[in-house]
Order: structure tokens, then C-alpha cells, then sequence
């Protein structure tokens, strides 16, 4: 509940009586959408970080123990942080001492161009999570590191309680990490982390010709994840209504050309495996062609 609390998905709260109490929520970083007119994606930031220096001092610094972030949201529509974003989030971390936690589940393992989405950003986190890409998906396994001063902190009060108290059945268990490691190993043989880096420039090119089609909105992406937000007015940035589900309409119609893309509301993401090559791109893109050609016929 703590975790899903944490989240900022609406369907992972409604009805689940979420987010539970002293998790709160700041301001969304997408500057597409929060952004004010004429405002820079630097100004944004600025005012974001402000915004959650104020809410740190209503709080009480002393009551705020960690903020989460990923560093670039994944299933929130991949929305990555503006320019400067996560520098000016952190100067203010550091002034309260506020942990800074990374979410890295999706970013982690050279998605976003570097082993972790902390590097492609600039940050420096206290705490990071990571699961899918730590064994390609193959294994269910997840991991948490955590700096030297906090493990030095819960190894005190471990002594102190005796423990550390909080395990589950399957902690470590063995041919999940052993599975884990071949993983590691296959991105260092295989240089996936560079493929990534090669690759991505023509990815997310690919990607930016959709951004002259009246139905979308927004291009944003970063190393080999990005997306697409589709709207039914360009000029305003008027949203479908989501009763139309015009989204999840596209990804339906890119299934039928043989490619599978995430739509989250009208998002629609690309997340293609590291070791897709470039002739396979290019043909990912033409099979998405043809679903855009026929989303707009099918626009009244
Ligand atoms: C960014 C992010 N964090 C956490 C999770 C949940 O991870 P787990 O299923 O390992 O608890 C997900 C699931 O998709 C995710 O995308």
C-alpha cells in the first residue's frame, strides 16, 4: 500500500482508499502539460523546486524523510523532467536533508542512454530500486542500493533491535540473482550500453517525425524509451476525451501491423528491447506509419 501510495497513478489509488497518510504528493515535472505559457523548461523547473521548498517548510523539514522520483517517468506517459529539473530538485533535498530515493524499474540497465536513468539526469541518489532489466524480465528479481551512510544507519539500529527486520520468502534467492548476473554479464560482452547509445539518436529522430501530425502533441524520449501524446486540438493542447480512447484506439491499430506500443491514457510509448537493431527501427517505425495513417482516416 506504502508503494502504491507512492505513485502518482490515479487507478492505483481510486478505490484502494490510497495514498495512505504521510505520503504526499509536489507538482508533476511535464512541461508540455504543466508548463506556463511562454515559461522555459528551466523557469519551469525553477518554480517546481520552489514550489517544493515551500511544501517542505510547511511540513516541517524534520518530518520529511525521502523524496521519490524516477528519473524519467515510465508509466506516467514517459515524461521526462525538464531541463535542470532533477539539479534544482536536489539543491533543495540537500539544503533539508531529504533523501533522495531513485525509482529505476524502468529506467535502470541502460534504457535511458547510460547504465542508469541517475546518470543520464544528474542524480545522485541516497536510495535506488531496480527490477525488469536487472535480468532482462527473465527472472523475477529486484534490488535495492542504498548509499554508505544508509546502510551505515541501518546497520546501527539493526544492532540496536537485533535484526533488520524486514525480509520476504524469497530474499536473494539464488538462481534469481544467478540469473541476474548472467544478465549483467551479457551487457558487458555484448556492449549493450553503447548498441543503446548508437542506436538512440535514430530512434528518437524516428520518433520526432510524428510531431507534425495534427494529432499529436507532444515527442519526448530519451535513449531507447519515448513516446508519443496524441490531442484533438494541436494549437490548444486540448486532450482527447478519454471516453474516446483514442490511445489505446492506436495501439490496437499498431498491433495489427505487428507492433506492440504502450498506450497510457493518450501517451503512446516505445520501449523496444536493447538489442534491437537499426534495420529494425526503421521497420518499427513503418509499421507505426501505417497505424497513424489509419488512426487520422479514422478521425471525424
Ligand atoms: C517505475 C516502476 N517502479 C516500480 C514498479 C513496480 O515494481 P515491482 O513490480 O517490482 O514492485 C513498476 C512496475 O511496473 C515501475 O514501472
Amino acid at each position: 500500500m506504502a508503494a502504491a501510495s507512492l505513485s502518482g497513478l490515479v487507478p492505483n489509488h481510486r478505490d484502494f482508499d490510497l495514498p495512505i497518510a504521510r505520503i504526499l504528493h509536489v507538482d508533476c515535472p511535464h512541461h508540455y502539460r504543466y508548463g506556463q505559457p511562454g515559461e522555459t523548461e528551466e523557469a519551469f523547473a525553477t518554480r517546481l523546486a520552489e514550489a517544493l521548498e515551500q511544501r517542505i517548510l510547511a511540513e516541517g523539514p524534520d518530518t520529511v524523510a525521502a523524496f521519490f522520483a524516477e528519473p524519467v517517468m515510465g508509466a506516467g506517459g514517459v515524461i521526462v523532467p525538464p531541463a535542470t529539473y532533477f539539479e534544482k530538485i536536489q539543491a533543495v533535498l540537500r539544503k533539508y536533508e531529504v533523501l533522495l530515493v531513485a525509482d529505476e524499474v524502468i529506467c535502470g540497465f541502460c534504457r535511458t542512454g547510460e547504465m542508469f536513468g541517475s546518470t543520464t539526469f544528474g542524480m545522485q541518489p541516497d536510495i535506488l530500486t531496480s527490477a525488469k532489466a536487472l535480468s532482462s524480465g527473465y527472472m523475477p528479481i529486484s534490488a535495492v542500493m542504498v548509499s554508505e551512510k544508509v546502510h551505515a544507519a541501518v546497520a546501527a539500529n539493526s544492532g540496536k533491535i537485533g535484526t533488520f527486520g524486514h525480509g520476504f520468502t524469497y530474499s536473494g534467492h539464488p538462481v534469481a540473482a544467478a540469473v541476474a548476473l548472467e544478465t549483467l554479464k551479457v551487457y558487458e560482452d555484448e556492449h549493450l550500453l553503447a548498441h543503446v547509445q548508437s542506436l538512440a539518436p535514430q530512434f528518437q529522430q524516428g520518433l520526432q517525425r510524428y510531431a507534425s501530425s495534427p494529432l499529436v502533441g507532444e515527442v519526448r524520449g530519451v535513449g531507447l524509451i519515448g513516446a508519443i501524446e496524441l490531442v484533438a486540438d494541436k494549437a490548444r493542447r486540448t486532450p482527447f476525451d478519454p471516453a474516446s480512447k483514442t490511445g489505446g484506439r492506436l495501439a490496437q491499430l499498431a498491433q495489427e501491423q505487428g507492433l506492440i506500443v504502450r498506450a497510457m491514457g493518450d501517451a503512446v510509448a516505445f520501449c523496444p528491447p536493447l538489442i534491437i537493431t537499426a534495420a529494425q527501427v526503421d521497420e518499427m517505425f513503418a509499421r507505426f506509419d501505417r497505424a497513424m495513417v489509419r488512426l487520422e482516416q479514422e478521425q471525424p
